[in-house]
């Protein structure tokens, strides 16, 4: 697969004092309404603050330097020393309220109660918490009293602190697994949830389940985002500690293998075994939330199968895999399937669904039905189980494709400018053109008509859909995909569909310019999105993060079609779409390579996905094809007879 670099932002090369001292200096001629708001601005924290109060007379020696002193703060770099001597003095302000904090926090011996992952758990806390807007965070002589957390974007806030539980119950091969690792996989990326699957087959016993759960959702302290910010400058950690950015643990209990596992208490399949379950989890609550302690909420997930076509569907892909894996001979896979039918039989009559005469209200539960065909929740209310019942119906583990593929190339991208909303160029309409013909026969399954042009319906031919951005460029690059009814005028193939949700990311203040423009109009902006990419939001645009909310009820809805889809988008966002479908890390998608333009990425997804995710940006797994159309557009680009071109277009083998 072609993939190419793109320009990195280049760190800035003026200091931080240069730089902020130019903003300064461009500012100078502000009203004097401005140095009015600014002062009384000050005056209002002088009076209201506690913690100002002690500094009033330093603050009032320094009145003439307030204006220059506020603006130069407000533009300095994230990682410049708080060194003026009265961002000083205020540091020396808070350093009581952080050692209150540290005495609290601390064994005594002036350690944090951290347990031997804190490492890796500071090092997910950092990233979560944006970086970038460190800086904003710290106490000034403008601002003796700043918030201490980022703004709270869904995609960094979801139930702070809390503790769920959820246990996947239901007869073998109704595709469970599945669906557990792929929620693990969306609370992770679309909530910054802290999510683990534990799958009983592999877990020795239920002791060890419990002690390994226990383990995990115990971890209260350490989940914090405190233990990170107690150890920056002045910022505030009774607020920290109050707000913190943690989106909660979630573990997921499922088993890869139903059938050996049926007789465990952990696999839920009855109502005694759930009860169990339920106490055991009860008992993992500690204190009362005033402490700091986490009640750990408990959630069943039933999935039942009625129809027959899905049946055998989940029963295919399991023991395709076996034969895989060799544990199955391919000359065997008919036997195998009446044995596990047979199985699935037996284990019917002991199984006993979640109950709705009243015996198991108390529970929180969701029984899913075909999937997401029904849906029946009792006592799912809050922020994450309400998200987990969407997603729940929306995804199923059925085999279907996602195409992604970038715009042509747009008359920005010929001279490396940002964003903005250019057509595409004379190269990007021979890529519209191939992936016009892609689509109608490699997407669609259908074949056009020599004579008449007409795009006409095979024997395998399927309903496809189209989704674009709402930018020119895109919808350039869509425009000569075809669009003719079939079965019997009920759909309308590739119907377009236009998404402001993956529009491009809006570079605010840099829109329009390039990266090298920003270094050098910009280079604060340059400094502080190289450091933090996901977090870092263009001065009057998005991030990284807020484009994760953005595309969230999009991808819900992708993960509902059964029939293949085509997006065509833009760099930053398909990053994202391909880094949750390949399961790679929301904090790695925005580093990753260019999303390569002329290139249609085929992504396959059903049950074995989830043996073959890498986590890995550069490992990309054998699930997604890259069809790579680079050499086709180069070639073609000079010819400029239309009906050449299509005969040229008509030869690419697919
Ligand atoms: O350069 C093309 C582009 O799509 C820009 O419009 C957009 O700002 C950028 O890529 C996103 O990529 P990155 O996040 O790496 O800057």
């Amino acid at each position: 697969m072609t993939m190419r670099r793109h320009l990195t932002f280049k760190k800035s090369t003026s200091s931080s004092s240069s730089s902020s001292s130019s903003l300064v200096c461009g500012n100078d001629a502000a009203p004097r309404a401005r140095r009015a708001r600014n002062s009384a601005i000050r005056v209002v924290y002088i009076a209201c603050s506690s913690l100002v109060r002690d500094r009033r007379k330093e603050s009032d020696d320094e009145k003439s330097e307030t204006d220059k002193a506020s603006l130069s703060d407000a533009n300095a770099m994230a990682d410049a020393p708080s060194s003026s001597p009265r961002d000083a003095a205020f540091d020396q302000v808070h350093d009581a309220s952080r050692a209150r904090v540290m005495h609290r926090l601390t064994d005594g011996a002036g350690t944090t109660q951290r347990g031997n992952s804190m490492d890796q758990q500071s090092k997910e806390a950092n990233v979560l918490y944006a970086k970038s807007q460190e800086d904003l965070l710290r106490v000034k002589s403008h601002n003796p009293a700043p918030t201490t957390v980022p703004p709270p974007i869904a995609a960094l806030a979801g139930n702070i602190g809390e503790r769920h539980v959820l246990v996947f119950v239901g007869l073998p091969l109704r595709g469970k697994r599945t669906i557990a690792l792929r929620l693990k996989r969306y609370l992770r990326f679309f909530h910054g949830a802290r999510c683990r699957a534990f799958d009983i087959a592999a877990t020795s016993g239920s002791g060890a389940v419990l002690d390994e759960l226990g383990r995990f959702l115990r971890s209260d302290a350490e989940t914090k985002g405190v233990n990170v910010r107690l150890e920056r400058d002045g910022i505030d950690p009774m607020d920290a500690n109050a707000k913190h950015v943690d989106s909660g643990r979630v573990a997921v209990v499922y088993s890869s293998d139903a059938s050996s596992t049926f007789y465990d208490t952990w696999s839920g399949t009855s109502k005694e075994r759930r009860r169990t379950i339920l106490r055991q989890l009860e008992e993992l609550s500690d204190g009362d939330a005033h402490s700091g302690a986490r009640k750990v909420k408990t959630i069943f997930i039933e999935t039942t199968l009625t129809k027959q076509a899905l049946k055998d569907e989940v029963l295919s892909q399991r023991v395709a895999r076996d034969v895989k894996k060799g544990l199955v001979k391919p000359e065997d896979v008919e036997r195998e399937k009446t044995a596990w039918r047979r199985r699935i039989d037996e284990y019917r009559k002991l199984y006993v669904t979640l109950q709705e005469d009243g015996s198991e209200d108390d529970l929180s539960y969701i029984k899913l039905y075909n999937y997401g065909e029904r849906v029946m929740t009792n006592r799912m209310r809050a922020y994450l189980p309400q998200r987990i019942v969407q997603f729940l119906t929306a995804t199923h583990p059925t085999a279907h494709k996602i195409y992604l593929c970038r715009h042509g190339e747009s008359e920005y991208n010929t001279t490396g400018r940002l964003g903005g909303n250019s057509p595409i160029t004379a190269k990007g309409m021979v890529f519209s053109e191939i992936l016009a013909r892609f689509a109608g026969e490699k997407i669609c399954g259908m074949r056009r008509d020599e004579t008449t042009g007409e795009w006409c319906e095979t024997s395998s031919t399927k309903r496809a859909r189209l989704w674009t951005s709402s930018l020119i460029r895109t919808i350039q690059t869509a425009a000569h995909i075809p669009h003719p009814k079939i079965s019997n005028g009920d759909w309308e193939q590739m119907s377009p569909r236009v998404y402001r949700n993956i529009d491009e990311i809006f570079a605010g203040d840099c829109e329009g310019m390039t990266p090298e423009d920003i270094v050098l109009n910009n280079p604060q902006a340059a400094h502080l999105r190289s450091m933090d990419k996901i977090g870092y939001r263009y001065p009057r645009g998005e991030s990284y993060f807020d484009l994760i909310s953005r595309i969230e009820p999009c991808i819900q809805e992708m993960e509902s079609y059964t029939e293949p889809v085509l997006i065509v988008s833009h760099q930053a966002i398909l990053r994202l779409i391909f880094a949750y479908l390949t399961g790679v890390d929301r904090e790695k998608a925005p580093g990753m390579n260019t999303f390569a333009q002329n290139v249609i990425y085929e992504i396959t997804l059903d049950a074995s996905c989830e043996d073959l995710i890498t986590n890995d940006v550069d490992a990309v797994p054998s699930f997604v094809v890259a069809h790579d159309f680079n050499a086709d557009v180069a070639r073609l680009e000079g010819v400029t007879d239309a009906e050449a071109r299509r005969a040229e277009i008509d030869a690419i083998p697919f």
